[in-house]
């Protein structure tokens, strides 16, 4: 890779679709809909800006081994990742939503002891019950959590929420708040260092969108 040029990871869907508004301010617009076109690397109107569109939860190891100098991803994955090739720089505040334990609707059943997990946040998930002095069983998985107390798997999933509408639906409700979660743009440490302009007049311009986006904040 050319010492100009960048690579942008981000993941189809809700957080391209909220990233859009703030690249465009970046001066960086697609020339593909990823919705529409098949490609995994998309052109934009920078000749020096690549786009690489990946699984939410791919981004950071692309971002980490430099197979993308810059990456958009939720602090919910980011809370998960183990590898420290990446620096975390700048809160996007785009797909807002918190991570919660969840549970039972009708009075949730809590043994107390031998409590069992569901989640796709192993992590996020034991770090937090170890905080609150609580045992518990975790078992992975990678997705449909909310199914999990349903056919008995387990007594709690940890999982995203936003407007609770998916919790409800199944009969489930909030118990715990563990964290608030917003897409976060990190950065390649080696990039950071060869790339140095590039990326600090991309951040620049990403914080000027993130912040007339949130006038507020
Ligand atoms: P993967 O494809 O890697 O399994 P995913 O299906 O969770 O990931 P998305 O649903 O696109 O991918 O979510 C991407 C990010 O958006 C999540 O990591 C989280 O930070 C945030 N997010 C997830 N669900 C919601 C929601 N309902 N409202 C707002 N933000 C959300
Ligand atoms: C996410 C998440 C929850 C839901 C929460 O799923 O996994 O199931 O959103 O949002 P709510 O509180 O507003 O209902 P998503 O819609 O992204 O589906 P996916 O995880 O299968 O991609």
């Amino acid at each position: 890779m050319s010492s100009n040029s960048l690579t942008i990871a981000v993941s189809k869907g809700r957080i391209f679709k909220d990233a859009l508004p703030l690249l465009d301010g970046a001066g960086i617009v697609p020339r593909d809909d990823p919705e529409r076109s098949r490609k995994l690397i998309l052109d934009t109107s920078r000749d020096d800006v690549k786009l690489v569109l990946i699984r939410a939860s791919d981004v950071p190891t692309y971002v980490d081994y430099g197979a993308a100098d810059i990456g958009i991803a939720g602090k919910d994955v980011l809370m998960e990742y183990e590898g420290d090739g990446l620096y975390e720089l700048l809160d996007l505040k785009i797909a807002r939503c918190r991570l919660m334990v969840a549970g039972p609707a009708d009075g949730a059943r809590d043994s107390g002891h031998g409590l069992r997990v569901a989640t796709k946040y192993v992590n996020s998930a034991r770090r937090y019950f170890a905080s609150q002095g609580k045992q518990v069983e975790i078992i992975k998985l990678y997705g449909s959590m909310e199914l999990a107390p349903l056919v008995g798997l387990a007594d709690r999933i940890v999982d995203v929420v936003d407007t609770g509408n998916t919790l409800k639906a199944n009969g489930l409700k909030p118990l715990e708040h563990i964290a608030d979660i917003s897409s976060r743009l990190i950065v390649n440490k080696a990039s950071m260092k060869m790339k140095h302009a590039a990326v600090k007049q991309f951040i620049d311009d990403v914080a000027r969108s993130v912040a007339r986006f949130n006038p507020d904040e």
